[in-house]
C-alpha cells in the first residue's frame, strides 16, 4: 500500500494508530512493501542539532508498518538535511535519516511497488513579509526581539530558520528533466511541495507568487504525462481538477 498526506511540521501524529488505521491492514500484509509519503515541510530535520523531540519522532516512524519518505518543504533544515549522505532507494537518490525514514531527492523517479513517482521538493517561504535577518549578523537576536516587540512575526534568519536552498538550482532542476526523458515523460504520480504556476492563477495566488520553481512544476505539469499530481505547501484539501491535488491534512491512498 502506497499513502499520500501533506505537510506534517514536524509532528507525525497524524499516523497514529487511531487517525490512520489503515496500517493495522500494512501490518497484516507482508506480501509487499508499505510507504506513507509527506509532501514537504516534514520538520524533523530542522533544529540546528537533533532534539530530543526530533529523535522521538523518528523512533517512533521507525517502528510504523510502513517506510516514510518524504520530499523537502521550505521548513526544512538544508544545511542538515543535505549532509545526510547519498543513497539509492527504488532508483533514485535519498537521504536517509533513520532507519525507515528517506528524504527524496529533486528531480529524481521512484518505482514503488510497480508505480513511478517523480519526486520535486522545495517552495517559496511567503511566511518573510517582515524580511529575513542575516543569521551571521553578531546581533541577529537583539533584530529578531525588535521586530516581535514591534508586533513582526513574519521573519525568519537566513541559515538558522530560512534557506535560500527552499529553491531549487538549475543542476537539480536539469536533473528533472533529464531524468523524466529516460522514463519517456511518462510517471505514474509527481509529487511536490510547491503548486505549480496555474494552480496560483486559479486559485488566486493571494500570499503565494510565481517564482522559478511554480514556472518549472508548469513545464513539467504540461510535458508529462501522468496520472495525478499531488502538492503541499498551501495547507489546503482541495482538488485543483481531476488530475492535480493540493494536501494538507488529508492522508490519499493511491495504491
Ligand atoms: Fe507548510
Amino acid at each position: 500500500m502506497i499513502f499520500i498526506t501533506g505537510d506534517i511540521h514536524g509532528n507525525p501524529v497524524r499516523f497514529s494508530m487511531d487517525a490512520f488505521e489503515e496500517q493495522r491492514d500494512m501490518a497484516a500484509d507482508k506480501s509487499e512493501e508499505h510507504y506513507c509519503i509527506v509532501l514537504g515541510d516534514f520538520g524533523l530535520v530542522w533544529e540546528e542539532r537533533q532534539s530530543r523531540t526530533e529523535k522521538y519522532w523518528l523512533d517512533w516512524l521507525d517502528k510504523k508498518p510502513f517506510t516514510t519518505l518524504f520530499i523537502d518543504g521550505n521548513h526544512e533544515n538544508f544545511d542538515r538535511l543535505n549532509a545526510y549522505p547519498v543513497s539509492e532507494l527504488a532508483g533514485g537518490k535519498v537521504h536517509r535519516i533513520s532507519s525507515k525514514v528517506y528524504h527524496l531527492m529533486r528531480g529524481e523517479i521512484f518505482t514503488l511497488n510497480g508505480l513511478t513517482f517523480f519526486a520535486f521538493g522545495g517552495a517559496s517561504s511567503h511566511d518573510i513579509s517582515d524580511g529575513i535577518i542575516e543569521g551571521n549578523d553578531k546581533n541577529w537576536r537583539e533584530k529578531a526581539k525588535k521586530l516581535e516587540k514591534e508586533g513582526k512575526s513574519m521573519f525568519r534568519i537566513r541559515n538558522k530558520s530560512w534557506w535560500e536552498a527552499e529553491l531549487p538550482t538549475e543542476v537539480e532542476m536539469k536533473n528533472g528533466i533529464d531524468n523524466l526523458s529516460k522514463y519517456g515523460k511518462k510517471v505514474d504520480f509527481i509529487l511536490t511541495h510547491s503548486p505549480t504556476a496555474s494552480e496560483i492563477a486559479i486559485l488566486g495566488g493571494g500570499t503565494y507568487e510565481q517564482d522559478v520553481l511554480t514556472r518549472y512544476l508548469e513545464e513539467i505539469r504540461i510535458n508529462t504525462e501522468y496520472k495525478k499530481m499531488f502538492s503541499g505547501h498551501m495547507h489546503v484539501n482541495r482538488a485543483v481538477n481531476d488530475k492535480d491535488l493540493l494536501l494538507y491534512e488529508q492522508i490519499i491512498r493511491v495504491q
